[in-house]
């Protein structure tokens, strides 16, 4: 087993903060402990800011004793409700609780505070790992106190529950998807008696609120290898239950001897790709979402074999209702992942076919500032087994890179204001809002990005009447 000194230990809580509340719980004739995360993260060299105490007795009261004592330094929020107070103070976030035997009630998350002592209250817990404390009072400050077993399951590397697995999750089912995040985050196997334990409750994930579901799904997808957890969740039923979107990606159809990828490893893949190059959640489910819509518009065609037509559009579509179920922002973050849906195949299109200026310029201004992602996206998006294949297209993608930048450099149309607008041109012609008026507009527009003329005012200026006279307006005198 894992032997961490004792030095190393009592090194550790040689802090102002930890010895405060070691002399207050002995004023005050109370014994307390350091439990949870903090523990875990300490032996996992895990530097962490959130502090979890736990108190044979009133932890509130302790809570308010620690704080005056810290001074103005210090606020204080108390939750009566919940038996528990939070205290900030410098960089610390300090949460107290009293000593509970049952941490909470079947369906609910409202807990029914009753006293129990730190025994009690660690079986209560989630997971082994997460049980252990450490003293706090000054006779045995730093001794750890680990009756399931934690050191062991870290050293073993296994998440399972201190109870029988029913009743942990039955107290909270969100614990089902901590399981998964923790194993995705650590590296972690989940016990098998506690991973048939989910695989049986899996449907109970339904009563708890989509908020707290989707932190932990947003958490697991923020894991530098993210598949890990979504086979997790897959393998236990869960994913069905949250996000069947998802699971509809799964199985590989064969026709007449043509058989298409499985979308939803192939998805995995992606997202484990993109993880490598980028922390943005949001290009993460951009990830994740790019083929959404691939069982929606999957037909066999004879000639063809298995065609996806506009499954980018339609996914693009898509998203919006996935994201309102999912509880996810309804504002610009969305506006990005449906961007990069509806994009997602351009800039392969633009390799297989010609990368020509202004196939290149059409792109840019369509992708906006988003360009950058984009090309991350679809680099990302190539996970053929051929490696003669994925050489050639990512020198394809050097290609469109280099292009961009030439183009970019040259037109700058990836945030494209058009060098005359709508006003400007309905005052030259003395025109109110009209057919003809947004016809010069969109032809502009176009000779800009057609490449017919440089996205210069002048230029653009000439242009625009000689069309203007082409379609018989006069210049207001
Ligand atoms: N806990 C629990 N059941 C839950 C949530 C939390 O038993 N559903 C307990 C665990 O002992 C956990 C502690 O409360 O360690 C603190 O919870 P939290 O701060 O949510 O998680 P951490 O374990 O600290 O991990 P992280 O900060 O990564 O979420």
């Amino acid at each position: 087993m894992i032997e961490v000194p004792r030095e190393d230990i009592l090194t550790h809580l040689d802090r102002k903060i930890f010895k405060l509340i070691s002399e207050i719980a002995d004023e005050m004739g109370l014994r307390c402990y350091l439990i949870g995360g903090y523990v875990r993260d300490f032996f996992l060299y895990r530097p962490s800011k959130d502090i979890d105490v736990v108190a044979v007795g009133q932890g509130i009261d302790l809570a308010k004793a620690v704080s005056d004592k810290l001074g103005k330094k210090s606020r204080i929020s108390v939750f009566k409700n919940f038996g528990t107070a939070q205290i900030k103070y410098k960089e610390y976030e300090i949460e107290f609780v009293g000593a509970r035997k049952e941490s909470y009630r079947l369906d609910s998350r409202k807990p029914i505070v009753e006293d129990g002592t730190l025994e009690d209250d660690q079986k209560r817990r989630d997971f082994t790992i997460n049980a252990m404390a450490f003293c706090l009072n000054k006779d045995r400050f730093g001794e750890l106190l680990d009756p399931f077993n934690g050191m062991q399951d870290l050293e073993d590397l296994i998440i399972r529950t201190p109870l029988d697995p029913d009743i942990t999750f039955s107290d909270d089912p969100l614990r089902m998807m901590r399981a998964i995040r923790f194993a995705t985050q650590l590296g972690f196997d989940i016990y098998p008696d506690t991973f048939d334990a989910i695989k049986r409750n899996n449907e109970r994930i339904g009563i708890v609120s989509m908020e707290r579901v989707v932190d932990e799904l947003n958490k697991i997808i923020l894991s530098p290898k993210p598949s890990v957890g979504f086979i997790l969740l897959e393998k236990t039923g869960i994913l069905d239950v949250i996000f069947p979107e998802l699971t509809a990606l799964k199985g590989a159809e064969t026709k007449d001897g043509v058989g298409h990828k499985d979308n939803f490893y192939h998805t995995l893949t992606v997202l484990d790709n993109i993880s490598r190059q980028t922390d943005n959640l949001w290009l993460r489910w951009a990830a994740i979402l790019h083929d959404i819509a691939k069982p929606a518009t999957k037909r066999w065609d004879p000639k063809l074999g298995w065609t996806f037509h506009n499954h980018n559009y339609i996914g693009e579509k898509m998203v919006p209702k996935i994201f309102r179920r999912l509880k996810l922002p309804q504002n610009e973050k969305m506006k990005y992942v449906q961007k990069m849906v509806s994009l997602h195949m351009r800039p392969m299109q633009l390799v297989e076919e010609e990368v020509t200026d202004s196939a290149v310029r059409r792109l840019l201004f369509d992708a906006g500032d988003g360009i950058d992602d984009l090309m991350t996206l679809c680099e990302a998006d190539i996970t053929s087994k051929n490696p003669e294949k994925v050489r050639r297209f990512l020198n394809n993608f050097k290609i469109v890179r280099r292009k961009l930048q030439e183009i970019e450099e040259k037109d700058r149309v990836r945030n494209f204001q058009p060098p005359i607008d709508g006003n400007e041109i309905m005052e030259i012609f003395g025109l109110p809002q009209c057919r003809e008026i947004g016809l010069l507009k969109s032809t502009i527009k176009e000779a800009i990005l057609e490449g017919e003329i440089p996205n210069e005012r002048e230029a653009a200026f000439r242009f625009m009447l000689e069309k203007a006279e082409e379609l018989g307006l006069k210049v207001k005198n």
